[in-house]
């Protein structure tokens, strides 16, 4: 087709044109109207993006390690020994994730300082939406939080949700096309928790966690992000029935075919090694050391594997944030409200590298760079 590729053909021209707009983005005729009029500059303009605010919600039900020891045949002892967990949050029966959410991006939508009308993107990270099928728990939140100008979508990484829809926003306000985005983590994991099965009903809780992303890199700037899947390692933590592969029926309703699986020695190995390893490829891709890291946020799925890690890592634990003990595993929730967190108890100075990390179902893992 030469045709084609005459249009395509890279001339020192074009290039320099190309090389224009990304720096400047497209400028037309009737741009300089357009933008004296309050339309938004066109797309594809790579940006510095940053944390404009934070927040983060935990229902007001504690589930605690001396309530659990009445449900299943378990021990305060045990529980403390195996993950480092106390206590966790549960939402009210009449409580969906998309609650939580509101609540958690009420909250940094406050911290940011911006009006609903500012929000021209709602991302919700979570495994449990409000609706298996439609519409997605972003919807809802848009709606909650009269986002009118915003669009909406989830995402579902398992436990690694939360960066992952992280790094899709920051990639869309980088290239100019969402000025501001508000990025939740959100669960109910109560709704598929077995609390008749001791191996998992003592792991996990429900909460959120937000962050506001824009232009000012205020608060925090984000550096960069890595995502990974081996989706051989599927088996390893499932809800077995409810989807497409095994829909919902009576019988998978009577064998407990909708409550959270999990290999627990087998996930522990792999998220020991994979914390580890992200970290190290992020730093590295920044010319960074372990020495330079300031605070490592990693997934709080047990006390055992962020230590493990660690160690791994030659991190001494000051450096690293925990906050296991009174929230439990929260899955895409875990990361933002550890964030929040250690936002406001001062643990997040001025200037400090941050990394986040997680890994979960799929399997999937992922980790964030940020300069606070
Ligand atoms: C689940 C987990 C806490 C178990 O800890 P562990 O040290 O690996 O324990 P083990 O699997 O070796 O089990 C030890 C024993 O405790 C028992 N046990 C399991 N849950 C128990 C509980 N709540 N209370 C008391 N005993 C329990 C097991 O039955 C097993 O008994 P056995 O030796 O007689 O067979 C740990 O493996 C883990 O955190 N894994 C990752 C969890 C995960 O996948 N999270 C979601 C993804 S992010």
């Amino acid at each position: 087709m030469p045709g084609r590729d005459r249009e395509f053909a890279a001339t020192p021209q074009t290039v320099k044109r190309h090389w224009a707009i990304l720096r400047n983005g497209h400028r037309s005729a009737a741009q300089p109207k357009a933008r004296r009029e309050g339309v938004r500059r066109s797309p594809f303009v790579v940006r510095q993006v940053g944390i404009l605010g934070c927040g983060s919600h935990l229902p007001e039900r504690l589930l605690t390690n001396v309530e659990l020891e009445r449900m299943v045949e378990t021990s305060d002892d045990w529980i403390v020994a195996r993950t480092g967990m106390k206590e966790r949050h549960l939402a009210a029966a009449g409580e969906a994730t998309s609650d939580l959410a509101t609540a958690a991006g009420r909250r940094a939508l406050a911290n940011a300082g911006l009006a609903p009308e500012d929000v021209d993107l709602v991302v919700v990270a979570t495994t449990t939406p409000d609706h298996y099928c439609s519409p997605s728990t972003a919807a809802i939140v848009q709606h909650k939080l009269g986002l009118t100008r915003a669009g909406a979508f989830d995402v579902n990484a398992a436990c690694t949700s939360f960066v992952t829809a992280l790094s899709a926003a920051h990639a869309m306000v980088a290239a100019g096309t969402v000025r501001n985005a508000l990025v939740i983590g959100a669960e109910k994991l109560s709704t598929v928790v077995d609390y008749t099965d001791r191996e998992t009903c003592v792991l996990f809780g429900d909460g959120a966690g937000a962050f506001v992303l824009g232009t000012d890199a205020a608060q925090g700037e984000l550096l960069d992000h890595l995502l990974g899947a081996d989706g051989s390692g599927a088996e390893l933590i499932q809800v077995p029935a409810g989807g497409s592969a095994s829909p919902a029926r009576a019988d998978t309703v009577t064998a407990s075919r909708h409550f959270i699986q999990l290999r627990g020695r087998q996930v522990f190995r792999f998220a020991v090694a994979k914390m580890a390893e992200v970290v190290e490829e992020l730093l590295v891709r920044h010319g960074a050391s372990l020495d330079d890291l300031d605070l490592l946020i990693p997934h709080q799925a047990n006390l055992r594997i962020i230590e493990a890690a660690a160690e791994r890592l030659r991190l001494p634990m000051e450096r690293v944030f925990v906050n296991v003990e009174r929230t439990g595993n929260t899955s895409a929730a875990s990361v933002p409200l550890a964030l929040d967190e250690a936002m406001q108890t001062g643990r997040l100075k001025k200037g400090a590298l941050v990394c986040l990390v997680a890994f979960g179902g799929g399997l999937t893992w992922g980790g964030s760079l940020l300069r606070w």
